[in-house]
């Protein structure tokens, strides 16, 4: 017994002290980024927040990034809880940063409740972070249409399956509806899931964070005034 420990207490509450200690110690020990990553120069920084993220995006991806599409999208869930989850990036145009998903799925009903979301980007490749905050747009059944045909047939019928976050309770229960929705897909290739909807993040502030192995973080903020944007830096 460790003296943080009393009898009767469960063991699994409080990890043995020397335990706690090489975790602590394991998880400092763990690699984060390349010695040498690139300073980001915020006396010659773009004027909207598009730009830099693209060309983060592209640098990061060249440098090998995997899935560096891959974005933590938070949302207010069930019981003003926070929620997140990773979604993929789709697109970026004036209508913002835009992902797909169930407009049924708990978080389509969150951004129906409430159309504010915070998304975050993590790139360790070259010690990077990006993070958005603003209003999201559910886009037209046009803009869903056309994402929807874009997949392969796999993804349109798991898509058609639904019932994303539903609590399955026989594995046979998915693979009958699968088939079912590729068979549907085979009778009418058209056809796309009213459900499926493509949303649109429009930051109101975007925030890139540079790290670096040598010296001080570096912080840009953009937010959004009227049409245009004010920059400025951060404190690490
Ligand atoms: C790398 C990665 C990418 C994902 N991309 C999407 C996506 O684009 N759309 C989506 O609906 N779910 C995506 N998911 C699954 C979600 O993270 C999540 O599990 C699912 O959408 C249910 O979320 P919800 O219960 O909050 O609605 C992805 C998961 C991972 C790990």
């Amino acid at each position: 017994m460790t003296p943080e420990s009393s009898p009767g207490s469960s063991p699994a509450a409080a990890p043995p002290a020397d335990q706690a200690n090489s975790l602590r110690q394991w998880l400092r020990s763990l690699p984060m980024f390349p010695a040498a990553l690139p300073p980001l120069d915020v006396a010659a920084l773009p004027t909207t927040p598009d730009e830099l993220f693209l060309r983060w995006l592209r640098e990061v991806a060249a440098a090998g990034q995997p899935a560096a599409r891959v974005m933590t999208l938070a949302t207010r869930g069930d019981d003003d809880m926070p929620a997140a989850r990773n979604v993929l990036l789709t697109a970026l145009d004036e209508h913002g940063w835009q992902f797909a998903t169930h407009a049924s799925s708990p978080k389509g009903r969150a951004l129906a409740a409430h159309p504010f979301a915070a998304a975050t980007y993590f790139w360790p490749v070259l010690g990077r972070q990006v993070r958005l905050t603003g209003p999201v747009l559910r886009l037209s059944a046009d803009a869903a249409a056309r994402d929807f045909r874009e997949r392969s047939e796999t993804a349109r019928a798991s898509i058609l399956v639904g019932h994303q976050s539903e609590v399955l309770a026989a594995p046979d229960a998915y693979q009958a509806a699968f088939d079912r929705a590729r068979n549907a897909l085979h009778d009418n290739p058209a056809l796309v899931d009213p459900e499926w909807a493509v949303y649109a993040l429009a930051p109101e502030r975007v925030e890139f964070w540079q790290g670096s192995t040598t010296g001080p973080q570096t912080r840009a903020l953009y937010q959004r005034v009227g049409a245009s944007w004010a920059i400025s830096t951060l404190y690490p």
